[in-house]
């Protein structure tokens, strides 16, 4: 594993890269004012509701609440992780990502596996190309020339070391190929893992090959074989195809889930150029994290029989915690016998589109499975539904989606049973597509400045805000210390920095808050603000004064305390009536 990336770095790139460069490729802006505006990538809409601040170097949809840095876009709108994303800006900046070596394990360079496993790949094609037997497998199954090399399929020959002779030139190479189980060892030595099977390379999110599926022509061994977990290479991680679904374009409305690499072959050749694979594994939660960050829609596709839906079911537990409002997963069952691969050959496009369309809803399938359990014709059966769905919904993040289907077990169960009380699962409104910040004067002192930096530089250094006693006044002066020591940081800047900050997604959406407050006046809202946070300082600390005295506790100097502080507070309260 690779070191941590120092901050100090994360802040160069932010300040290197601009913004405005990083989305306009993968979304056509429009210069409208200062801003630029576009259509937003992230929900579906007429009107542009999107914005890019090249000088907040921050985007900010007004529609769907989306928002974030440069960094923060690649994540989302590439369904990159944040290590990831940082590489990929990093290239386009022409910048190396350095690694501290510090706490973490130190920094290993992966970069000659990643050769070497694509030069297997290269040697695996053009085995395919001269192997008749394999080409005719192939050609039975229907996998199309075109498609074959699309998905850069090809074929490990018999034998044990052709692999090893054409790549394992040295022992650094030999070594390298058991670290990526291209060879295994055994007990007279090293030989080729993969023998006599047709070979699906598997890419990462980034299009590199990392591992392969090898079929089985013959019916020797597994009929698949899959790489071993190696450092490239994490199965529950990865999905087969996602990579090639990707490059067609833009955000993807869908994904299908399938469960094999012809599957995923098949549908394609046949126009479905959205289904990927788990390998050979359940759904897990990484995968539906996954997945919903590459589309908005995930449809699982299953075997109708037994094993089908409890993998099914299997699939919708791990894919609860990961559902919100926009999210849409729906299951998909397939006649008996029939796998995606065979069912679209028989049946085409056409057939195969109108499944997906009129696969089940998430809530379908959950409270078709539920009430298989119980007696739906007797109150103990409604509300035997009701304990068994509970946990279920309780994993589901609060929100609509919840909501619906809270309403929905209510309706089924019947209004006389009142199994959930408003404690044991609240029932909350959806918050709003936009969030209005409240009124604090903190959080809008802290919008402020995340908004515009450059006031920091007028954080009057008065005792009142030294005081550490209001909520989020701590984390307001760091914000505003750190900006002082950096006269140049942006808004993009800010939020990089605090991302890993249990504060940072709160951040995020003040930055994002539009406070209707003209650029012109930020200056004097600013400092009115912070008067009423320095007026809040003081009135608390007069009511424990007086609380003390109250009590006859107060020592002498509390007492000119008490009265300094009364004075200061009149003189807080009239200058704050003057600003406003
Ligand atoms: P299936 O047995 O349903 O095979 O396994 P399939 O995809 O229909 O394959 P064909 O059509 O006979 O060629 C589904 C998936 O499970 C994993 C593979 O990822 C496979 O695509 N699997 C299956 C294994 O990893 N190992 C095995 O031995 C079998
Ligand atoms: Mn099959």
């Amino acid at each position: 594993m690779a070191g941590r990336i120092p901050e100090s770095f994360i802040e160069e790139l932010i300040n290197r890269v601009d913004v405005v460069d990083i989305i306009s490729p993968r979304v056509p802006l429009k210069k409208a004012g200062a801003e630029y505006s576009a259509c937003c990538p992230f929900h579906d809409e007429k009107t542009p509701s999107f914005t890019v601040s090249p000088q907040k170097q921050f985007y900010h949809c007004f529609g769907c609440g989306a928002h974030g840095t440069a960094i923060g876009f690649l994540m989302a709108y590439e369904g990159l992780e944040f290590v990831d994303a940082v590489e990929e800006l990093a290239r386009s900046a022409g910048l190396e990502v350095p690694r501290e070596g510090g706490g973490g394990p130190p920094r290993v360079d992966n970069s000659g596996l990643y050769e070497l496993v694509d030069k297997a790949s290269e040697w695996f094609q053009a085995r395919l190309r001269e192997n008749p037997e394999a080409i005719e497998y192939l050609r039975q199954r229907g996998v199309s020339g075109e498609i074959a090399r699309d998905f850069g399929i090809g074929f490990a020959p018999a034998g044990w070391d052709g692999l090893i002779k054409a790549l394992g030139t040295s022992d650094i190479k030999k070594k390298q190929m058991l670290t990526t189980g291209l060879t295994a060892q055994g007990d007279k030595g090293v030989y080729d893992k993969f023998r006599q099977r047709i070979m699906f390379p598997i890419h990462d999110r980034r299009g590199r090959v990392i591992a392969f599926g090898g079929r089985a022509l013959a019916d020797k061994g597994p009929k698949y074989l899959n790489s071993p977990e190696t450092p490239l290479f994490h199965k529950g991680r990865e999905l087969y195809g996602l990579f090639r679904a990707r490059k067609l374009g833009g955000q993807l409305p869908r994904l299908l889930v399938v469960e094999g690499y012809m599957d995923v072959v098949a549908l394609a050749q046949f126009g479905i150029q959205y289904a990927v694979a788990t390998l050979g594994t359940a759904t897990t939660a990484q995968h539906s994290e996954l997945l919903f960050r590459n589309a908005p829609e995930v449809v699982f596709c299953f075997d109708g029989d037994r094993a089908g839906r409890k993998a099914a079911w299997r699939a919708l537990e791990n894919v609860l915690p990961v559902i919100k409002e926009g999210r849409q997963a729906r299951f998909l069952f397939l006649p008996d016998g029939e796998d995606p691969d065979s069912l679209i050959r028989k049946q085409g496009e056409e057939d195969f589109v109108r499944r997906i369309s009129e696969a089940k809803p998430l809530s379908t399938f959950f409270f078709e499975q539920m009430e298989a359990q119980t007696d739906m014709a007797s109150v103990e059966g409604r509300a035997r539904l009701s304990a068994l769905a509970q946990p279920y919904l309780e994993k589901i993040p609060e929100g609509m989606l919840r909501d619906m289907l809270l309403a929905e077990l209510r309706q089924r169960v019947g209004h006389q049973i009142k199994f959930f009380t408003t404690t044991q699962l609240p029932v909350k409104k959806s918050t709003a597509r936009v969030q209005k910040i409240s009124n604090s004067p903190i959080r809008i002192a802290i919008a402020l400045v995340l908004q515009t930096p450059n006031l920091s530089a007028s954080w009057p250094k008065i005792d009142e805000l030294q005081a550490n006693s209001l909520k989020g006044l701590d984390l307001l002066r760091e914000i505003v210390d750190f900006c002082v020591s950096r006269p140049d940081i942006t808004t993009a800047g800010l939020l990089e920095q605090w991302r890993e900050h249990p504060a940072g997604v709160h951040m995020g959406k003040l930055a994002a808050d539009e406070l209707h407050v003209d650029d012109k006046i930020r200056e004097v809202h600013w400092q009115a603000t912070l008067g009423h946070i320095a007026l809040q300082v003081a009135s608390r600390q007069l009511e424990e004064l007086i609380e003390l005295q109250r009590q006859g506790l107060l020592t002498v100097g509390q007492k000119e305390q008490l009265k300094e502080l009364l004075k200061r507070k009149l003189e807080l309260q009239q200058n704050n009536a003057v600003v406003e």
